[in-house]
């Protein structure tokens, strides 16, 4: 297999004392009435920050938060994230959304040793999705480095993670992508088998493309979360009024079939938790697949625990990505947690989870520290695992000499 990391440089082999720095980093945050409510992306982000702190580069970060529709959508504000990294660095974090030479040219040359910029969410920018070459412009006019540490964003050709690196000399990775690849690399290369890989999550056509890349990867997928009940209707068993994708299950019928043909293993929910409605704090379990019709599912029942669990004991490399259920409320999270707690016991294996939603389960379940790795990326860390390339670290690979 090719190494992820050649011909890409990591922020160390650059010099950037005294040069202006765009730190494109993912602190795309889940928060709550202001509240950081998981700030794995930013605490995995400080190592590459605190060395840009203490080599004296002029500091901006900058990254997206969230899918705002225009720059008036306040509550996709990066304020919190920027407090937490004041608080968590003992910096001063400038907000600014004034990208302007006229504004940022005398605000770097005024910058101390303890403040950095961040600009405000860069998706208020109608420019940044359209991966603008004129946005990216203005950027690289003042900054002489760009260093990219957004792993989950590194699959969006987007102006900071594609335009910019574009038409900047002096690029590099930090250094959370380079763990992110180290470790997403042990999964492309000769995993040991068997090979497991948990999906779960509300949406088979999120997962549609790596389900039929993994087939052939992987000894075993199991589908959990809403996604279960798309397949279990494509086998024509009743999932009430559960969350379906009607225009996925032809196709959800043709990857059962696909599994059988090469002999692999596909685990699909032998019961479920149900309620009648999801504010109901009454929730049910059925006997078997099949829900009745005033009820929809939840998350996984305790067969199904105890069937996944049993596949998990035994895998020697488990991939994770997507909750078995709707976790964030206590009555619906024995599945997420089950299976967490599964993985955490199976010391033997080789453990990886990626996706912001199986990070926080895991954090939740206290069983973050036993892994091998948690991946900040969510879609990004599928389309790595599928072996697409994901063009914000295409952008970034140069011709070396050796
Ligand atoms: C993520 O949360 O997976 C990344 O931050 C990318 O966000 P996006 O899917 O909105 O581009």
């Amino acid at each position: 297999m090719i190494n992820p990391m050649s011909q890409i440089k990591c922020i160390d082999e650059l010099e950037i004392t005294n040069q202006t720095l765009f730190l494109r980093l993912d602190l795309n945050v889940p928060i709550k009435n202001g509240v950081i409510t998981d700030d794995t992306r930013i605490t995995e982000s400080l190592p590459t920050i605190k060395y840009a702190l203490e080599n004296r580069a002029k500091i901006i970060l900058a990254s997206h938060l969230g899918r705002p529709k225009t720059s008036e959508d306040k509550e996709y504000s990066l304020l919190p994230v920027g407090q937490k990294i004041a608080e968590l660095l003992n910096i001063e974090v400038i907000l600014t959304e004034d990208y302007s030479s006229d504004f940022m040219k005398p605000t770097l040359s005024g910058l101390t040793k303890n403040q950095v910029i961040l600009f405000e969410n860069l998706r208020f920018n109608p420019g940044e999705t359209k991966n603008d070459d004129d946005l990216a412009k203005v950027w690289a006019d003042y900054c002489q480095v760009y260093v990219n540490d957004a792993f989950g964003a590194s699959h969006r050709a987007h102006a900071s993670t594609h335009a910019l690196p574009k038409m900047m000399k002096q690029k590099a990775c930090g250094f959370l992508i380079k763990k992110e690849l180290d470790m997403l690399g042990l999964l492309l290369d000769h995993p040991k088998t068997p090979y497991l890989a948990i999906l779960g999550g509300a949406k088979v056509s999120d997962k549609i493309k790596v389900i039929e890349n993994l087939i052939d990867r992987v000894d075993t997928i199991i589908i959990g979360g809403a996604m279960g009940y798309t397949f279990l209707k494509a086998q024509n068993i009743p999932v009430g009024k559960s969350l379906v994708e009607p225009l996925q299950v032809g196709y959800a019928r043709e990857l059962i079939a696909r599994f059988e043909s090469r002999n692999k293993n596909l685990l699909l929910p032998v019961d479920h938790v149900v309620v009648s409605d999801l504010n109901s704090e009454d929730p049910k379990v059925t006997q078997g697949p099949q829900i009745e019709e005033n009820f929809l599912g939840v998350d996984i029942g305790p067969k199904t625990i105890n069937l996944y669990k049993a596949a998990v004991n035994s895998a020697k490399t488990v991939f994770w990505n997507g909750p078995m259920g709707i976790f964030e409320n206590p009555l619906f999270s024995k599945g997420t947690f089950g299976v967490a707690q599964a993985l955490a016991n199976n010391t033997e294996a080789l453990r990886i989870i990626g996706g912001g939603d199986s990070a926080a389960a895991a954090n939740q379940a206290g069983i973050s520290d036993q892994l091998n790795h948690i991946s900040t990326g969510g879609g990004a860390s599928l389309e790595f695992l599928q072996g697409d390339i994901l063009p914000g670290l295409d952008i970034l690979r140069e011709k070396r000499r050796s």
